[in-house]
């Protein structure tokens, strides 16, 4: 019997294919090569499955030439890649990998919060560069974090996991926006107090962004928010790009119109803006808040599980649509 074709858009875990080899025929990428769209299109050809990452997207157009197509398993809980309406109508069943990467997004938008307030890459850049002579009583003064003020947009499981760090972990008083409030039990767990978006940006010493990305959600930090924050505050980005405008941030952090940012994710990544390359108080990683050996690995395995739940059994593990035939 032949085994049914998927295709594995990017580079993956060896292990991961061999496993995926042993159900499906499988085309691989493992030279991570980045295809166009018409190239992911050409080579979704014949293909009853994908495993793709946010940086694939699967839109009507590459749906409408590939009918065949029954599965596209992302390797990331965020799928703002997916036009998941669009696969909805096509038939085609999305997943995504949510909860095995949420302490250690969590552990990561902490990390970046602290380099931030504590101004560590910019004060690593100073030292390599040969500049420390001497020490000086307000050498890379940076701002408290125990005790500050921790401010949450977007509470789903990595903001809460932020919000128990900053919370149990170094006494901050957490605040919280989202787009629904948590229940009381939750809200106790993570010691977080619900607040409007304005009295959030007005009172958090230090702001983390983890919400997901839609069109409404663009641009929820721009000019107007940076503007009412405190001139003391620092800013990380660890949801997606277009969640900040990256232009009107590098504008208030040459002007010091808030101290300091740690930016992960960015507009058009991986290209960065190159305003933001100019300013010394940011910090900038390659989207890798993610990024350890164990959850990545535990990202990969999922994606493939689900295509081999889904086109063996006809059940997805972590469905984020229903289709017709398959209740999600
Ligand atoms: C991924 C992410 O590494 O899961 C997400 O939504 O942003 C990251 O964990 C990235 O999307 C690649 O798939």
């Amino acid at each position: 019997m032949t085994q049914p074709s998927i295709l594995v858009a990017r580079a993956i875990f060896p292990e991961v294919l061999q496993s995926l080899a042993q159900v499906f025929e499988v085309q691989s990428n493992q030279a991570d090569e980045v295809w166009s769209a018409a190239e992911l299109t050409r080579r979704m050809q014949g293909k009853v499955g994908a495993l793709t990452t946010g940086s694939e997207r699967i839109d009507a157009a590459l749906l409408q030439a590939n009918p065949q197509l029954r599965i596209v398993a992302n390797m990331a809980v965020g799928y703002n890649n997916f036009d998941v309406p669009a696969m909805t109508a096509a038939g085609v069943q999305a997943s995504n990998t949510p909860d095995v990467l949420t302490e250690t997004t969590a552990d990561f938008g902490f990390a970046l919060l602290m380099a931030t307030a504590r101004r560590v890459s910019e004060s690593e850049h100073y030292l390599r560069a040969g500049l420390w002579q001497k020490w000086s009583y307000d050498m890379f003064a940076g701002a408290e974090v125990h005790g500050a003020t921790l401010g949450i947009i977007g509470m789903g499981r990595i903001g809460q996991g932020i919000a128990r760090r900053g919370a149990h972990g170094f006494g901050m008083n957490v605040i919280y926006h989202n787009r629904s409030r948590l229940s009381a039990e939750l809200e106790a767990d993570c010691k977080a107090r619900y607040v409007s978006k304005q009295e959030l940006l007005q009172s958090a010493d230090h702001v983390v962004l983890v919400l997901p990305y839609s069109a409404q959600a663009h641009h929820t930090i721009g000019a107007a928010e940076l503007a009412q924050m405190k001139p003391t505050a620092t800013l990380v980005n660890i949801a997606r790009g277009g969640i900040v405008d990256d232009a009107a941030l590098a504008k208030a952090l040459a002007a010091r119109q808030i101290a300091a940012a740690g930016i992960d994710v960015f507009e058009g990544e991986p290209s960065v803006h190159p305003d933001l390359l100019k300013v010394p108080n940011v910090v900038l990683t390659p989207h890798i808040a993610s990024s350890t050996v164990k959850t990545r690995m535990a990202m990969a395995q999922l994606a493939a599980d689900n295509l081999v739940a889904y086109l063996t059994r006809g059940q997805a593990l972590t469905p984020l649509n229903t289709v017709p035939g398959h209740a999600a």
